[in-house]
């Protein structure tokens, strides 16, 4: 190559290098986030009750086409069906007393995107439906008990459990983004999520706090002297005191989960069931760690479905009271299990990506 062809080429990479910069300056001067680095524990090694399976594998489908995207699933008093909140703004009660033979109920339509489902004492379904507000359903009836708290309104109220006395405890993941806008909040990672109390006498909502990292999931204990609550993008959940010297307190109920946290649910054995929507991995890691790869990620979302890369492999872990993690069924071939609870020996789960709720064989081992 002569001396010419040198400069051409220089000129080139020149011009290619400035074009990149002007483009990055766009990127960023045009990103609707603002996002912060964020600190994670190191991924817990893959093995032990982690260890990789594919124990959902061959889970049957229940009533496809009839359960678009279920998210949390709440069950009845008998154990004989739950209820499951669908993105057409469907509740869904799927029957589950005759073994093998289960039926899907167009129970009540409810509109919005309904989210996390607790039942009440008076049997009535408390349902938080993302920026329409906590509802109580009851039969037909739709009432909307609250929409918004400490003076701001709801965006995406999400995890719910109702004590016997009637007390609402909730979640809402940020108080910036509604579920449509929900994964600009994802990419900015930040604490905009809140913990909330719904009171049934004075019918309101108070903040018990703030500052939360997309708080997902209550699940109170048997005896309701504290609730399980899960923070999902830095992969841990907590223990809420409502009761004796420790009342208004949190402490660690299980840290550095191998995947991201959504619903949870407590069985009449004592384990509490957590959805893992997706298993943490590297890129994520990198997307936590440098913002400037989330603009970019955030941009690429518009053109290429990014969740088998920052979300592979969903499954359901089982946690016993202490926070030891007893049971872990997951597939590589799944997404975004939001909940899952094991009754009567068989693991059901349902996933936005489905249609259908899943269930795992009958007397499915824990290891
Ligand atoms: C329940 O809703 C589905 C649509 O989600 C519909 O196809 C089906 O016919 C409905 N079933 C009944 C019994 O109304
Ligand atoms: C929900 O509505 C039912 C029927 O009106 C009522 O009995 C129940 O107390 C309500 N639940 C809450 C938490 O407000």
């Amino acid at each position: 190559m002569g001396a010419e062809g040198l400069i051409q080429n220089a000129v080139w990479v020149a011009v290619l290098c400035l074009a990149s910069a002007a483009a990055w300056q766009a990127l960023l001067r045009t990103s609707p986030i603002h996002p912060l680095p964020v600190h994670l524990l190191p991924r817990p090694p893959a093995e032990g009750v982690y260890a990789p399976n594919f124990r959902l594998n061959n889970a049957v489908k229940v009533g496809s086409g009839l359960i678009p995207g279920g998210e949390d699933l709440a069950v009845d008093r008998e154990g004989r069906s739950f209820f499951t909140g669908c993105s057409d703004g469907w509740i869904k009660r799927v029957w589950i007393d005759q073994p093998d033979a289960e039926r899907v109920e167009n129970w009540t339509f409810v509109g919005g995107r309904p989210l996390g489902l607790a039942l009440g004492p008076m049997d009535e379904l408390i349902v938080c439906a993302g920026d329409r507000g906590l509802l109580n359903v009851t039969g037909d009836k739709v009432e909307v008990l609250c929409t918004e708290a400490g003076g701001l309104p709801f965006k995406t109220v999400d995890g719910v459990d109702v004590t016997k006395e009637g007390v609402v405890y909730f979640t809402e993941l940020t108080y910036k983004y509604s579920p449509k806008d929900i994964l600009l909040g994802v990419f900015e990672y930040l604490p905009h999520g809140r913990l909330l109390k719904y009171d049934p006498i004075t019918k309101s909502a108070t903040v018990l706090l703030t500052d939360l990292y997309f708080p997902n999931a209550v699940a109170l204990s048997k005896k309701e002297d504290f609730f399980i609550y899960c923070e999902t993008v830095i992969f841990r959940c907590r223990k809420y005191w409502l009761e004796g010297e420790k009342a208004g307190k949190v402490e660690t109920f299980i840290e550095n989960l191998p995947g991201f946290p959504d619903n949870v649910i407590l069985d009449d054995d004592g384990t509490y069931w957590i959805g893992l929507i997706g298993e943490r991995n590297i890129f994520w890691d990198l997307a936590a760690k440098y913002t400037s790869l989330r603009h970019l990620l955030l941009r690429i979302s518009s053109f290429i479905n990014l969740d088998p890369f920052l979300f592979p492999t969903a499954g359901v872990v089982g946690v016993r009271e202490d926070g030891e993690a007893i049971a872990y069924y997951s597939d590589p071939k799944r997404s975004f299990i939001t909940s899952g609870v094991k009754m009567g020996g068989r693991l059901y789960f349902v996933s936005l990506h489905e249609n259908s709720i899943g269930r795992s064989p009958a007397n499915f081992p824990d290891q």
